[in-house]
């Protein structure tokens, strides 16, 4: 797909949460594009609409029959609904867009390009997470579905694989970056925890800057159709986090290692907890990339690495 003049391209962005709001200025300020953005409770995005952006009451938990008629309605369907989805939803949704490519081959459209919710790690590398993460495995079933059935139904997909969202290494609760743990000595010190050891090593990337990306692959800036495709923020060692943190700061840094027998061990005391099962999961593999491999990098695009995220976050 090329952006040439005299085409409009139809975009529905499904959920404007934290994802959906932060692409939005970046999609909507492409040449002849229209975005709809489809969302459940209309009042609470009202805001959002604008010349070029519309908001359409759309709930993907309801009937597929509907939501595939609506699909097939847009050249592009990116979705945006949060990674907390119940069991099963985004295989419906998969489903429900295989359906509306279909729609589109019997009206001869062209394909319908879907981008899921897969704006995360490696699923193909982590799997299920040895069964603690069954969302993570039904990503996998879904790349598997697209690659198995899209050709054949008149879709074509990217998925993005972004690391986790800049944001959420510092958050509190995550205990990589602890800046109020018991250990800190009237504040003077900071905790910076390794998960699995200090060698193992994290993607990461602010969501404004996977907005920014996402723009350059839909204009087809690079090559993206079925396959994965990757943006980095920034990929760290633990090692080099705790260096980050502790230059950002000016404060020591008291470093302490979450080994995976030790992750292992903190779930089966709390095992219902969601936290220490990521936790367990980001101990392993498919949770970073070489940035050399990514989208930003092949394209020269600026993002914020975790040195200025740490800087304007937590700098003095
Ligand atoms: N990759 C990562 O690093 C990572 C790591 C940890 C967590 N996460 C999660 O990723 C999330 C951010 O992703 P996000 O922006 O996609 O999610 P989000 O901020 O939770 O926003 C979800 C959006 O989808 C809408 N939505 C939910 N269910 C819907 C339905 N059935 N039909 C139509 N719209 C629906 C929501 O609408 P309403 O306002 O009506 O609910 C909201 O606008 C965070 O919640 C975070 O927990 C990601």
């Amino acid at each position: 797909m090329t952006f040439v003049a005299d085409t409009s391209h139809k975009i529905l962005l499904i959920g404007a949460g934290e994802l959906g709001a932060a692409f939005l200025p970046h999609l909507a300020s492409l040449p002849n594009t229209y975005i709809t953005l489809g969302i459940r409770t209309i009042s609470k995005y009202t805001h959002l609409a604008g010349l070029n952006t519309s908001l359409l009451n759309l709930d993907i938990s309801g009937p597929s029959p509907a939501l595939s008629e609506t699909f097939a309605k847009f050249d592009i369907v990116i979705s945006c609904t949060g990674f907390g989805q119940d069991a099963g939803s985004i295989t419906k949704l998969a489903n429900e867009i295989l359906e509306a490519g279909r729609l589109r081959k019997v009206a001869e459209r062209e394909k319908l390009w879907f981008f899921p919710w897969q704006w995360g790690v490696d699923y193909d590398i982590t799997g299920d997470g040895e069964g603690l993460m069954p969302l993570f495995g039904e990503q996998v079933e879904v790349r598997n579905l697209l690659r198995s059935k899209a050709e054949e139904s008149n879709v074509k997909w990217t998925i993005v694989s972004t690391g986790i969202f800049m944001s959420f290494l510092f958050q509190q609760f995550w205990g990589v970056v602890d800046a109020q743990s018991e250990s800190t000595v009237l504040r003077e010190s900071i905790t910076v925890r390794a998960l699995r050891d200090w060698e193992h090593s994290v993607t990461v990337t602010d969501v404004n800057d996977i907005g920014k990306v996402l723009a350059r692959i839909v204009v087809g800036d690079v090559e993206s159709e079925d396959r994965v495709v990757y943006i980095a923020g920034d990929t760290v060692s633990y090692s080099e986090l705790a260096e980050i943190i502790a230059r950002v700061t000016g404060k020591e840094v008291q470093r302490e290692e979450w080994t995976i027998p030790h992750l292992k061990e903190d779930l089966a005391k709390d095992p219902d907890n969601m936290i220490k099962k990521y936790r367990v999961v980001f101990a392993g593999d498919g949770v970073s990339w070489d940035k050399k491999l990514t989208v930003n990098h092949q394209l020269s695009i600026p993002v914020i690495d975790v040195e200025t995220y740490a800087r304007k976050h937590l700098g003095t």
